[in-house]
């Protein structure tokens, strides 16, 4: 079936993404395309929507895409950037001022299509340092921004009925624009004359066919993890192919969560797709690799060439290259600016490997969420019938729990302590708590950059949810050197802290894996499991005074996309049964949740 579709032009990687994902979810067809495609590219689409930009228009950065589009007999609607963009390619002007940052109040000029169904004043988002000062002949303000109830920006919506050109200076494509979504759909349907047939159980048909198409008489080879992406491609390529032609490899590196790859293996017979269901369990050599080894990057790299060399010798063993192989890339990874999420840093190495490489250049390879977001796969795995469950999963990273475990060579790190200590302990007075810098450190991200720093350890009846939040913003900004608190869920009032010598081991990962196992189970009987993003249980090599064992700490976030967080505050009882429960296991003395926010933390502590 044809669908009605928008092309949405993608000057700024996460701007176009949101945008396409709100058509999307409007039931039309969104696709990306980069500036510089050649005019037949946007051949097809009922409308087009240029993205926002870190670029200036006022400086004509950016300003050499195909402009041809501008020739095209579809509407065209531009976001910031390209609302300047729109402004001057019809004789208006642009000039570089008029900043605006945050929400503001978008007052409507008259009635207009684009609008239709809101309020004559729209709460909106603004982030620019360029400004329309000027508009061409043809066009006129549809709407101005007041900023703070009195600072007036002049053409904040424009457009022109008779080019079909509008422009928004605003960002209708993130969620601080109340109406954005509106907005969006008024373009799509009312000026663009869109139908809705953008469905997951429309695609799901198509795809279907589109598989057999491509495989014929063939079978396919796909690599399954069990994660949300895999399995769901395997379900459709078993819709689509029937199990016999459907052969699956699962390798457990001994670094996932407790039981876990039993459960991928349940699933995948669930799915009546274990004719061919090969299953490896690889923890024996993953070990070896790893045993000894304390730097993290190290540990990252180690388990990424094990991966592959497992791999490897099982693909040459289960004779792959007589398959096509199947892939659970997503759309974002097969566009040019997206997929630099490092979730997808084993699917890349993996992808390296020259046997797959030799296999994509043949044009051997099948993929059937190519053109689907991450939240479309998850509605595709329902329409396939795949248990809720396994489908809105938190996420886990790649190198499962052995980036959760953290090592040290028994020397605690105390550079810096001089200052950090004083100055934490007397930013922490001020809210009541007592401050200890920990002797090790995790990652972190400042000003854009990752920061290898301390964590520090709040002690104390807290200030409430909010007063413990401020603490840490304080502490963070304050105190150079730190990037994390964790506040103290028991035993004690540590006075100090030290590190033993630890690696990767069995016995350290049957401890992370209960106790993670233990927050799990937590999370879903209190209900919150659905509410936090994600939650990584960390085991880490600190010692307190007077604890036996080595530290637990928690980490439940809220997040959209990983690329910022904000701890989740857990209920008084849910505490108690973490630490009642986890601080009874064998090797553990200490327990701690980690209240940071993304950045200066990362979601993961290394
Ligand atoms: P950070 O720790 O950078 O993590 O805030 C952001 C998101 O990415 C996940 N993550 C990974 N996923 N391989 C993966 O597949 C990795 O090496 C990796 N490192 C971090 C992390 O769990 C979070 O969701």
């Amino acid at each position: 079936m044809q669908h009605d579709a928008i092309a949405v032009i993608d000057f700024g990687g996460q701007y176009a993404h949101l945008i396409a994902t709100k058509i999307r979810r409007a039931g039309v067809l969104a696709e990306i395309r980069q500036p510089e495609d050649p005019i037949q590219a946007f051949a097809g689409y009922r409308g087009i929507i240029i993205s926002g930009s870190p670029s200036l228009a006022s400086r004509d950065e950016d300003s050499e895409y195909t402009l041809e589009i501008y020739d095209l007999d579809v509407p065209i609607l531009g976001f910031c950037f390209g609302h300047q963009e729109i402004a001057k390619r019809y004789g208006g002007e642009v000039t570089h001022g008029g900043r605006q940052w945050g929400s503001a109040d978008l007052h409507l000029t008259g009635e207009h299509p684009l609008f239709k169904g809101l309020a004559p004043v729209e709460r909106v988002w603004m982030s620019h340092y360029d400004s329309v000062v000027r508009l061409g002949p043809d066009f006129t303000e549809l709407g101005y921004s007041l900023t703070a109830g009195r600072r007036r920006h002049r053409y904040a919506a424009i457009g022109s009925d008779t080019l079909r050109r509008y422009g928004f200076q605003f960002h209708p494509e993130v969620d601080d624009t109340l109406h954005g979504d509106r907005m969006i759909s008024n373009f799509v349907f009312e000026l663009c004359g869109c139908s809705p047939s953008w469905s997951m159980k429309e695609f799901l048909g198509e795809e279907v066919e589109r598989v057999r198409a491509r495989v014929g008489d063939g079978s396919v080879f796909l690599l399954a993890s069990g994660g949300v992406d895999s399995t769901v491609a395997a379900a459709v390529l078993g819709r689509a192919l029937g199990p016999e032609r459907v052969h699956l490899l699962h390798i457990d590196n001994g670094l996932m969560r407790k039981g876990e790859s039993a459960r991928v293996v349940e699933a995948f017979r669930d799915l009546g797709l274990d004719r061919h269901l090969h299953f490896v369990d690889a923890s024996g050599v993953f070990l070896e690799a790893l045993a000894g080894v304390v730097e993290p990057e190290e540990k990252r790299r180690i388990i990424g060439q094990t991966f592959i060399d497992v791999f490897r010798s099982e693909a040459a063993r289960l004779g792959i290259e007589e398959h096509l192989l199947g892939q659970g890339t997503i759309y974002p990874d097969t566009i040019e600016t997206g997929g630099t999420e490092r979730s997808d840093t084993i699917k890349t190495h993996h992808n390296r490997v020259e046997v797959i490489e030799r296999m994509i250049a043949e044009g051997k390879v099948v993929e059937p969420l190519a053109e689907l977001y991450k939240v479309e796969v998850r509605e595709l795995g329902e329409e396939l019938g795949l248990p809720h469950e396994l489908l809105w999963r938190h996420p886990f990273p790649g190198p499962g729990l052995g980036v959760r475990l953290l090592c040290s060579n028994g020397v605690p790190d105390r550079e810096g302590f001089e200052d950090i200590e004083p100055r934490a302990a007397e930013v922490a007075r001020r809210y009541g708590l007592d401050a200890l810098a920990l002797p090790i450190r995790s990652v972190g991200v400042k000003a854009d950059l990752r920061a290898y720093e301390h964590p520090v350890l709040l002690s104390g009846a807290a200030p409430g949810w909010s007063g413990l939040r401020d603490a840490v913003a304080a502490l963070t900004a304050e105190v150079p050197g730190i990037n994390r608190c964790v506040w103290n869920l028991g035993p004690g009032v540590p006075e100090a802290a030290t590190v033993r010598a630890a690696t990767v081991t069995r016995e350290r990962l049957t401890v992370l894996r209960e106790a993670d196992h233990i927050v799990m189970e937590a999370l879903r009987s209190h209900g919150l499991y659905d509410e936090v993003w994600q939650c990584p249980t960390v085991l880490v090599p600190v010692v307190l005074e007077g604890a036996g064992g080595e530290m637990v700490i928690v980490r439940p976030v809220h997040s959209r996309r990983a690329m910022t967080a904000t701890p989740v505050e857990l209920p008084g009882a849910l505490r108690d049964e973490l630490r009642t429960r986890i601080l009874d296991l064998d090797g553990v003395g200490a327990l701690a949740l980690d209240v940071t926010s993304k950045p200066p933390g990362t979601i993961e502590w290394e």
